[in-house]
Parts: C-alpha cells; sequence; structure tokens
C-alpha cells in the first residue's frame, strides 16, 4: 500500500509538472480527442488549482481519469464550492472537469470535482451532493449500457432499489427515489479531457 502511495506522489508531481509545463509553453500535445482549446486551457486552469489543494491522504491507490460527464439531456456535470451539483451548458466551465477513480474492480468508483474538490455523495434519500470528505456515500456503481451511454448508482443505498445520479432536462439532479436506469436522465458520456497514457508513470 506504501509504495502504490509513492508511485501515486510521483505520478501525480509528473502529471502536475506536465500541465504546468504545457501552461508555460502554451503546447498542444495533450492528445485529446474530443476537446476544443477553449475545454484544454479550462482543464489545465482546474489543474493547476487541483496542485494546490488536493489532499489524498484519505484514499489512496486506483485508476484516475479526468473526464466531463455530459447527460443524455445535455449538460455537463458540475460540482460547485457548495457542494451543489447542477448543469452547464459551458463545455469550459470548471466546475465540469472531474476526476473519476476507480474504487473497486467491480466497476465502483468515486468523482470528485477538481475545481471544488469535492466528491459526489448520495444520502439516504437519494439527494445528490458534493462532499468534502469521501465516504462510502461517494461509491457509485458504472453500467454501460445498450445505448453507448452510462449510468451511476449508489452503491450503499439500494436496499429497495437502485438509485442513479441524473440531470433533468432541467440541468437538476432528480431525487434518487425517482430514478431509473431506463431514464434518459440517468445516461452520461464521459467525455475524454486528456489522455492518461501521457501520465503513466512506472
Ligand atoms: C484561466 O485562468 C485565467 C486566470 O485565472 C482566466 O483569466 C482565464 O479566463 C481562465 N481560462 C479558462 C479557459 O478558464
Ligand atoms: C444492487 O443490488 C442488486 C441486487 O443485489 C445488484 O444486482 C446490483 O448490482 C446492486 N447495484 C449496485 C449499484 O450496487
Amino acid at each position: 500500500m506504501h509504495r502504490w502511495m509513492l508511485t501515486w506522489n510521483l505520478h501525480r508531481a509528473l502529471s502536475g509538472l506536465y500541465l504546468h509545463a504545457v501552461f508555460l509553453f502554451g503546447s498542444v500535445h495533450l492528445a485529446c480527442g474530443d476537446c476544443t482549446p477553449e475545454q484544454l486551457a479550462a482543464i489545465v486552469n482546474c489543474s493547476k488549482h487541483e496542485r494546490h489543494t488536493r489532499n489524498y491522504d484519505y484514499m489512496e491507490g486506483g485508476d484516475v481519469r479526468l473526464r466531463q460527464l455530459y447527460s443524455r439531456t445535455q449538460w455537463f456535470l458540475t460540482i460547485d464550492d457548495s457542494g451543489n451539483i447542477r448543469g452547464t451548458q459551458d463545455p469550459t466551465n470548471c466546475y465540469s472537469i472531474l476526476e473519476i477513480r476507480t474504487v473497486s474492480e467491480k466497476g465502483v468508483l468515486a468523482i470528485k470535482g477538481i475545481k471544488s474538490q469535492r466528491y459526489i455523495s448520495m444520502n439516504k434519500k437519494g439527494q445528490l451532493q458534493g462532499k468534502r470528505i469521501y465516504n462510502d456515500n461517494c461509491n457509485f456503481k458504472e453500467f454501460f449500457l445498450e445505448n453507448y451511454f452510462n449510468a451511476y448508482a449508489s452503491v450503499k443505498w439500494n436496499t429497495t432499489k437502485e438509485m442513479f445520479i441524473t440531470l433533468s432536462q432541467k440541468g437538476r439532479p432528480l431525487r434518487g427515489k425517482k430514478t431509473r436506469r431506463e431514464q434518459v436522465a440517468s445516461h452520461f458520456i464521459p467525455m475524454k479531457c486528456k489522455e492518461d497514457e501521457d501520465r503513466q508513470v512506472e
């Protein structure tokens, strides 16, 4: 576990440097298939912010990728500094840049806003909130749907039915108990923002 942490720290330090270099030299070496230059700039801005504030002491290891979650209802999911979760239509909004980390091999992951440093968390009532401290309310299981979209259901609150992360047509999360896997509001595409291969350090 300790060794993993060291590797992980190095990995982070180098990716920070890399982003810093990109920022300084205006390089376009980020192999980012779907990103516009504005999105890249936003990501570099967000990542700079992240370098000064992140704290993973309570949670180490796991595969990490930077993504935006784009809903089938056409919103980018954001987590703001007060912990509100809602959609934006601005693809360069810093609060939409998310770090998705694998928590366990069964498709369980944690989703954190890079700018707000808050994890998406679901409470017992199925309400979504961004939380500073990671705990098992922040674990979501990723389902790959036949239509190329993904759905994210709370692992912890799954006693009577599954409750999903959603953004309605108005860009607001629905109460978990009203959510279903088949529902359009539950469907997201994780959009790549930066090639993770660039950050591999072994
Ligand atoms: C990046 O940050 C700078 C300074 O904080 C700001 O002026 C600029 O608009 C930001 N760019 C993006 C794309 O967010
Ligand atoms: C919820 O429980 C059901 C039945 O045990 C299981 O098949 C499903 O994978 C669980 N969902 C989540 C999100 O953990």
